[in-house]
């Protein structure tokens, strides 16, 4: 028998030159046309957002074989290279054999030839990935992951694996999905009546993580600069296009560094994964571009090149109040921005990225820094277009007695915070760390408007599907 030559993908022989040689191709077709004597199939294979034009001479096939090529069937193909004259390609694959992996039946295969809506595409999520958009999204989030880990091994982070179930809530924000083995019908309860966590697996109340900061802080004080990327989750009822239950969280921490050094290194990380995206996924950036967001590309550049605003929150509370703006939200000294404040000051008030420092304390998590005016802290959230909020970060309470202080004025438990506490009374150092989501940032460079078409399987309040 003969030997079977290896499967080259779509992505390399697009740009092969090895006109007139056999060569081995597979992958599912997007859509096939043609006459009774010849067919065109286009061919793709994910390496790429380009299909293989596959032709195929009808009358040197078997009837049967050729019934079965329809859109969407799984197709192993073997032909011969050959430049192309027709447009849209310069080089095709005259097929000498097709073996038909899977069919895909026309009468009830979802994705036909015309445009489908995103909202619809969401509910068939297990086959997506097979649409140019959703093709080009899943390639570039891969490759803006790839530039995270690149970004921070060449500067010497490490990457750390915070866990999962923890015990502790981080943000405080009591949003937490419970992790429990007990009999939720018939619960062993203390002799109060309450549930007794005491009879959990864990011996204790224990929780879905919402972020790996307090752990990551243990190991910058001695790692120096290490960093986390990994699943949160957070219970909050938000149904908004920027809100998920279950994210990915990118969270630095660093020794050593002021709010001044945590601020350069966000604007840089940033501006980074985004020239890094536009350098190495230029076809599916412009794709999406072209399909989606006419402005995508130029928002992108204009990121990297412009310095980001740095200003205050009391300063921006001050630019609202004497905006002529109707917002949905009152604008109070005290209370939290909302998008449509964040959006204002980025997109109509200085045009540019923005980084806010100093928020009220009462606002923002127990272990942000004081500040000495007793009512701010040392806290930064840096401001994209069209997002808001798309990282949350502070120098952190580095001084035992003040952190000890918030954590008691807060009500919360120090028994399950007491190895937080505990590094500062031993060698403690000044620190600061971020948070970035990593859907909001994809959004951004993808341009999507639906932050659960950026995330292969969205969790959602009353979704989880697949
Ligand atoms: O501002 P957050 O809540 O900060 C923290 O969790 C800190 N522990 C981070 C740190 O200092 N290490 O969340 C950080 C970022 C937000 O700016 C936002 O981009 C994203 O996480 N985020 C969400 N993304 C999607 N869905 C949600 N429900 C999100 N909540 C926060
Ligand atoms: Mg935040």
């Amino acid at each position: 028998m003969r030997k079977e030559i290896k499967r080259i993908k779509v992505k390399d022989l697009l740009v092969s030159k090895s006109f007139g040689k056999e060569v081995h191709v597979k992958g599912w077709v997007r859509t096939k046309r043609g006459s009774k004597k010849i067919g065109f199939i286009a061919l793709n294979d994910g390496s790429i957002i380009h299909n293989m034009q596959i032709v195929v001479d009808f009358p040197e096939f078997d009837e049967q074989t050729i019934k079965q090529i329809t859109t969407g069937s799984c197709l192993s193909v073997t032909g011969t290279l050959v430049e192309s004259k027709g447009k849209g390609q310069n080089v095709e694959i005259h097929a000498r054999h097709i073996e038909v992996y899977g069919t895909a039946d026309p009468d009830t295969y979802p994705l036909q030839k015309k445009g489908h809506t995103l909202e619809f595409l969401r509910e068939i999520a297990h086959l997506r990935f097979r649409t140019n958009t959703f093709g080009a999204v899943f390639r570039v989030r891969h490759t803006m992951a790839y530039a995270v880990h690149k970004y921070f091994n060449d500067k010497g982070f490490y990457y750390l694996h915070t866990p999962i179930i923890t015990s502790s809530d981080a943000e405080g924000a009591g949003e937490m999905f419970r992790v429990s083995v007990l009999d939720d019908l018939n619960p062993p309860k203390t002799p109060e009546g309450k549930v007794d966590y005491e009879k959990d697996f864990f011996g204790k109340e224990t929780n879905l993580t919402v972020s790996g900061q307090l752990e990551a802080e243990l190991a910058a004080l001695a790692l120096s600069e290490v960093y986390t990327f990994g699943p949160t989750f957070r219970a909050e009822n938000s149904n908004t296009p920027r809100h998920l239950a279950e994210f990915w969280m990118i969270e630095p921490e660093m020794a050593f560094y002021d709010i001044n050094d945590n601020m350069d290194l966000a604007e840089d990380f940033l501006k980074f994964i985004v020239s890094y995206t536009l350098e190495n996924s230029p076809d599916d950036l412009e794709f999406l571009n072209k399909m989606y967001d006419k402005e995508l590309l130029e928002r992108l550049r204009f990121v990297v090149e412009k310095e980001f605003i740095r200003t205050n929150y009391t300063e921006a509370i001050k630019i609202l109040k004497n905006a002529n703006e109707k917002f949905e939200f009152p604008v109070e000294w005290g209370s939290d921005l909302k998008a449509e404040h964040e959006r204002f000051l980025v997109e109509k008030y200085y045009k540019r990225s923005v980084i806010l420092t100093d928020y009220p304390k009462d606002i923002k998590a127990f272990y942000m820094k004081q500040n000495n005016d007793g009512k701010t802290i040392r806290a930064m959230d840096v401001l994209f277009p069209r997002l808001g909020e798309i990282i949350g970060g502070s120098q952190r309470e580095e001084d035992y007695d003040r952190l000890k202080g918030r954590i008691d004025e807060l009500k919360i438990p120090v028994k399950e915070l007491w190895w937080y506490l505990e590094v500062r009374k031993f060698g403690t150092a000044p620190h600061s760390g971020f948070g970035l989501g990593f859907e909001r940032m994809v959004q951004f460079v993808t341009g999507m408007s639906n932050i659960r078409d950026v995330i292969p399987f969205p969790r959602t309040p009353r979704s989880a599907e697949f």
